[in-house]
């Protein structure tokens, strides 16, 4: 991370959030003391909230100190044994009427991870200073960029969630206008450190510069993050990592040729969602709010309600014996708005475990195997259906298969970093046209079949 920063500065004021014992600024230090274009003067700002921490942050920053006077650079260090958020908003809000602005033009932070309760006075501290967002990682973020004088630099070590999806887009185009991208490093963190949940969290480093002109290229590096692991890297127009036509501003990363190839197929698709007059949702039975009406297995007054782990294959299997989950919700006056008509519908999963090979699992609900009249989904799936209807069923198999392609799954990890597949997501695919789907979908009698055989179909029906 310290070798990423680019500008030879005379004098660095450097900004450490969440500096735990300083490994960061210590290596940025390390690298400069030694390096052929010197400052002169180096400052470190580092804000660590823990108290246990404080003592060997000092220590590191007094090594800092030794190694400096040995290079001939002048040092300070202010430690500041504080809430980050809490000490930063004063000095956005207030920046205009302060005497004397902090300016960093540099800043190297490992955040916390965290989720920001709606609630919360981080929140509104947040939003006091104009910043929308629901995890501690992009609020630290996005304070920093605001500190950054112009032309300062960014390398920061984060989730990858905040490259797609609806809940970061205001901090996600927030971002991406003030800081210019110069490189996204990619690796997977497979001890998934800070997941409580046990789902895959890719990380993912940057290194941005404030205010610039958007370069012709971004660099995109990725490696396993094994230590000593080779780092494969490469230039990427800007407009194919974030396109300017795209309102989400979803931030994309072709780590290779697999992945440029399925972006240029994806890029050849040209129908949309909407013009296959199809829809997305996710499935509107919440289990835990709806609890009283759920039953182990079906009754006569009772629906099916469908889970993920009713996909069997290319079709739901249903109902299922030892099920852990419900099989049934009673279908009366309180539960009629949860349940959908009997029909052919496609099922994607929202939630993949790590092991899964493929992110998107779709699976087809076929009211021909499956007699009742209405059916639930469960809150794990999103569902693709006509206007609350069900498709026809080469159509469903058709767009079925192509979710399931190898394809699919290599162009949705570039803007997806983690096992949940939103609606959002799935909306912002292109898609084969209505006719080409259907075509493919009479070629298919079941869209579970082997993956190579499925991905050879796709590939000749579409691509
Ligand atoms: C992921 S660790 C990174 C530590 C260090 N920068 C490194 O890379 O080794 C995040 C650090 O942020 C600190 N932290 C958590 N919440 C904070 C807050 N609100 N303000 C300042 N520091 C915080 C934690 O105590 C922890 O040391």
């Amino acid at each position: 991370m310290a070798s990423l920063f680019e500008a030879r500065w005379q004098e660095l004021d450097l900004l450490d959030a969440g500096a735990g014992d300083g490994a960061l600024s210590a290596a940025l230090v390390r690298g400069l003391c030694v390096s052929r274009h010197k400052p002169t003067r180096i400052s470190v700002t580092a804000c660590e909230l823990d108290e246990t921490l404080i003592e060997s942050l000092h220590a590191t920053l007094h090594g800092c100190q030794q190694q400096c006077e040995r290079a001939g650079i002048q040092f300070s260090a202010t430690v500041l044994n504080e809430d980050f958020i809490a000490a930063a908003v004063p000095m956005v809000r207030d920046e205009l009427f302060m005497s004397r602005k902090p300016r960093f033009n540099a800043a190297i932070v490992n955040p916390p991870y965290r989720k920001i309760r709606s609630d919360s006075s981080t929140r509104l501290l947040l939003r006091s200073a104009g910043i929308e967002t629901g995890n501690l990682y992009a609020g630290f973020v996005a304070l920093i960029a605001k500190l950054l004088a112009e032309r300062g630099e960014l390398v920061a070590i984060t989730p990858r969630s905040f490259c797609n999806g609806p809940y970061f887009k205001p901090f996600r185009t927030d971002f991406l206008e003030t800081m210019s991208l110069r490189r996204l490093h990619v690796f997977e963190s497979r001890s998934a450190a800070f997941s409580r949940d046990d789902v895959l969290q890719e990380n993912i480093i940057v290194h941005a510069v404030k205010s610039a002109p958007k370069p012709e290229h971004v660099i995109i590096s990725s490696s396993s993050g094994a230590s000593g692991s080779s780092v494969t890297e490469r230039e990427v127009a800007y407009r194919e990592v974030v396109s300017p036509e795209d309102a989400d501003q979803f931030i994309h990363l072709a780590e290779g040729d697999a992945q440029d190839s399925a972006r240029a197929i994806m890029g050849r698709l040209s129908a949309s969602l909407p013009e296959l007059g199809l829809f997305v949702s996710t499935g509107r039975v919440v289990d835990f709010r709806a609890k009283e009406f759920l039953r182990q297995q079906p009754e006569r007054d009772t629906a099916p309600l469908i889970y993920p782990c009713h996909f069997n294959g290319g079709f739901v299997h249903w109902p299922k014996e030892k099920a852990r989950k419900p099989n049934a919700i009673v279908s009366n006056e309180q539960t009629r708005e949860l349940l959908v008509p009997a029909g052919v519908y496609v099922l994607v999963k929202r939630f993949t475990s790590k092991e899964e090979r493929k992110r998107i699992v779709a699976c087809i609900y076929d009211s021909h195997r499956i007699h009742a009249p209405l059916v639930g989904f469960e809150n794990h799936l999103n569902y693709f259906h006509v206007n609350g209807q069900g498709l026809t069923m080469n159509l469903a198999k058709g767009l079925a298969a192509f979710l399931n392609s190898s394809v699919v799954d290599v162009y949705f990890r570039q803007f997806n970093g983690h096992t949940q597949v939103n609606a959002t997501d799935l909306r912002s695919l292109n898609f084969p046209t209505k006719a080409e789907l259907e075509k493919l979908g009479r070629r298919i009698a079941n869209p579970g079949i082997p993956q190579e055989e499925l991905d050879a179909l796709v590939e000749e029906e579409l691509f």
